[in-house]
């Protein structure tokens, strides 16, 4: 199995980029924010709970992504890897994926983490919210109160993995095909490595 996080603040190209990477390397996507907004659609006691948080801006509890990661994993033994986007989010998050993973006898392979300015993130999040129906991408002020709970919980979580010599930055401003090859190359060199 080959595990990878894409890691990077709000906006940064992680769904775009993921889309093309699960394809291009057979990996299953597992997106918290997928997995909470489908909470929402279906109107579940979870997703009520975690709409009033990601309308502020802020991250749903530990426990409630957690245990939304550790069910997605138990239903999908047989898959060649797993691509994380928007998870882990907190050291807390982190330590308790590297737990589950290690229940597997797997790991994760490399974090790649986009690189991109603020101001881009803002102004990309808020042409999203112009068709994106997505409540938290319509107000600058959420959009900044997500990139605060990202440096202020979520940067460390690149720390964590950097101990263990597992982090790549990537430039994340240019175009999408220009930064998909960047991911795949260092991909494929953690790869040809284990
Ligand atoms: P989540 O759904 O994870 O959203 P996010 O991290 O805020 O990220 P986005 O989906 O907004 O951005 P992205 O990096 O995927 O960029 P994208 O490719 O879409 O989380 C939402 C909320 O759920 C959180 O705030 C929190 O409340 C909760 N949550 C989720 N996970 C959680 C967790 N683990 N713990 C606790 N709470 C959690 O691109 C953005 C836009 O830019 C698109 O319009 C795209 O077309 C455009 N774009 C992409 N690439 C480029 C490029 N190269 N140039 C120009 N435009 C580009």
């Amino acid at each position: 199995m080959f595990n990878i996080i894409l890691f990077g603040p709000p906006g940064s190209g992680k769904g775009t980029q993921s889309e093309k990477l699960i394809e291009t390397f057979g990996l299953k996507h597992l997106s918290t924010g997928d997995l909470l907004r489908s909470e929402i659609s279906r109107e579940t006691p979870l997703g009520m709970e975690a709409k009033s948080l990601m309308d502020k801006g802020q991250l749903v509890p530990d426990e409630v992504v957690v245990g939304m990661i550790h069910s997605a994993l138990d239903a999908n033994p047989e898959v060649k890897g797993f691509l994380f986007d928007g998870f882990p989010r907190t050291t807390a998050q982190s330590e308790a994926l590297d737990k589950l993973l290690k229940l597997k006898n797997t790991a994760i392979g490399v974090v790649l983490a986009l690189d991109v300015s603020e101001e881009e993130l803002v102004k990309r999040l808020l042409n999203r919210g112009l068709t994106s129906g997505r409540s938290d991408d319509t107000n600058e002020s959420v959009i900044r109160a997500r990139i605060v709970e990202y440096k202020e919980k979520t940067t460390v979580v690149a720390n964590h993995y950097a101990q263990f010599d597992k982090v790549v930055n990537i430039k994340g401003e240019g175009s999408v095909e220009e930064i998909f090859s960047n991911l795949c190359s260092e991909i494929n060199n953690r790869m040809s490595i284990i």
